[in-house]
């Protein structure tokens, strides 16, 4: 078919070529998007009397009749037309004629995709909003069952010091909220409407700009028309939004994997939630916790693609700025699977208190807390510590435990030691007295539970 555009060339474009330059495989996604764009645009253009109102109104119906039959599948996309803009235009024209044609007035393909995009993200990030939301619901219910549950704390992936399982689940809650606010904040760079910067300069029609955008729910409009065809870094903003997302998962998955192995077994996934070896009769694989950890390198390159695109554009727009799409709605996809399931994951994710307790009980993580109690006592920390060290390598040498030494054998490192030191290094007391604000105590784990919920209103 001749292209719309015929005219200073014949339109007759070689077929390597149209494939090559088609993106109707990736953009027909937004259909929904550019339909109501486009009727937005015709009411304006009616309005403004730019046309009429009668062809406003039969340009409105033909396309909300196009949206009803993509919708119900009625209208089949045309995988040769070049891209989602021009094959609604052109089925728009097939059923009214010309008066088809009279759409595209006072806009350009380069403010529609532009527009179209931005709407899309809009809905996207409502979307991933709520997914993100829902795993924090999950996150938060799990800590609060466990918020009394003592495992090892891990710096270096040494045992540390003891915590429970609650105040490390939240976390991640903290994190997740995080990205709830960042996804929220760019939300709000996102709803600038670009419609009406036309190609590039702007149009001698006398639009009404803001009246389109009121009509799509922008609030505001780009300010200066070649920035407003030129500007992606609301998909930057959104990509790297995503790709911190991906950056949390990735880091909770790789605790899972690790605690869901036999060398921790703090953990154990559903059936639902596992898969088994094909070779090997005891396996239970965390995969999905695998796939998100892997998918999140396909997020940050989604990211890295995008950025390294635009870096050396020159305004206004150019073809180039088609590479935004696959990129970005990639990662639309994979974040919301990933979400998708994460939350269930988490729902039906048993803990093995036993397991955190016994791990807990090794490695001298309440080592901190024996020289806490000397401080108490007087002695300065430092000597406190240097003490204290000096009972664990005399432990470790012995193949003893802080707990299992005699209150002799601690006097004999300091005088200081009495039988109130034992209440002091358990676990329990570890724990519960770690009342700072943000700590692990079960009150201080509550605490956080609140916060977070009552950001999230529930
Ligand atoms: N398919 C194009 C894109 O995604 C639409 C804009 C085309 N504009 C143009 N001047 N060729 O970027």
């Amino acid at each position: 078919m001749a292209k719309m555009w015929t005219g200073r060339t014949d339109g007759v474009t070689d077929k390597i070529a149209d494939d090559f330059n088609s993106s109707i495989a990736f953009d027909s996604r937004m259909y929904k998007q550019d339909v109501l764009g486009s009727m937005a645009h015709a009411s304006m253009l009616g309005a403004k009397n730019i046309i009429t109102k009668e062809e406003a109104d039969i340009i409105i119906g033909g396309l909300s009749e196009i949206l009803a039959d993509l919708d119900s599948g009625k209208l089949e996309i045309d995988m040769t037309a070049e891209d989602v803009h021009m094959f609604i235009e052109q089925e728009l024209t097939k059923r009214l004629g010309d008066v088809g044609k009279k759409l595209h007035t006072a806009r350009s393909r380069n403010d529609q995709v532009a527009l179209d995009m931005r709407m899309y993200l809009r809905d996207a990030t409502d979307e991933i909003v709520n997914k993100i939301k829902k795993l924090i619901v999950e996150v938060t219910d799990k800590a609060e069952a466990n918020k009394s549950t003592i495992m090892p704390g891990y710096t270096h992936l040494q045992r540390a010091q003891p915590i429970t399982f609650g105040h490390h689940l939240m976390a991640y809650a903290m994190m997740l909220l995080r990205d709830v606010d960042r996804f929220i904040d760019l939300r709000k760079r996102i709803n600038v409407c670009p419609i009406g910067s036309c190609a590039l300069a702007g149009t001698t029609y006398d639009t009404d700009r803001r009246m389109e955008a009121a009509a799509l729910g922008f609030e505001d409009i780009a300010l200066n028309s070649i920035d407003g065809v030129s500007d992606r870094d609301f998909c930057v903003e959104f990509l790297s939004a995503c790709s911190l997302l991906m950056m949390h998962l990735s880091r909770f998955s790789e605790e899972i994997i690790l605690w869901t192995s036999w060398e921790f077994k703090f953990v154990e996934l559903s059936d639902a939630f596992t898969t088994g070896s094909s070779i090997m009769p005891q396996k239970k694989n965390s995969d999905m916790a695998e796939l998100v950890r892997g998918k999140t390198g396909r997020v940050y390159g989604d990211l890295m693609a995008l950025l390294t695109t635009l870096k050396g554009l020159p305004l206004a727009y150019n073809k180039d700025m088609q590479e935004d799409k696959e990129g970005t709605f990639d990662a639309v996809d994979t974040v919301k699977m990933c979400l998708d399931v994460f939350a269930p994951m988490i729902n039906g994710m048993k803990v093995i208190k036993e397991n955190m307790h016994l791990a807990a009980q090794k490695g001298f993580i309440n080592a901190t807390d024996l020289a806490d109690y000397l401080v108490k006592k007087g002695l300065p920390f430092r000597s406190a510590y240097k003490i204290s060290g000096t009972i664990v390598g005399d432990c470790i040498a012995s193949g003893k435990v802080l707990e299992s030494l005699t209150l002799e054998e601690y006097k004999k490192y300091s005088e200081l030691f009495d039988n109130d030191l034992y209440e002091a290094i358990s676990l329990e007391t570890c724990v519960n007295k770690r009342i700072s604000e943000g700590g692990t105590s079960p009150k201080s784990v509550e605490k956080q539970i609140e916060f977070v919920r009552g950001k999230l209103n529930v």
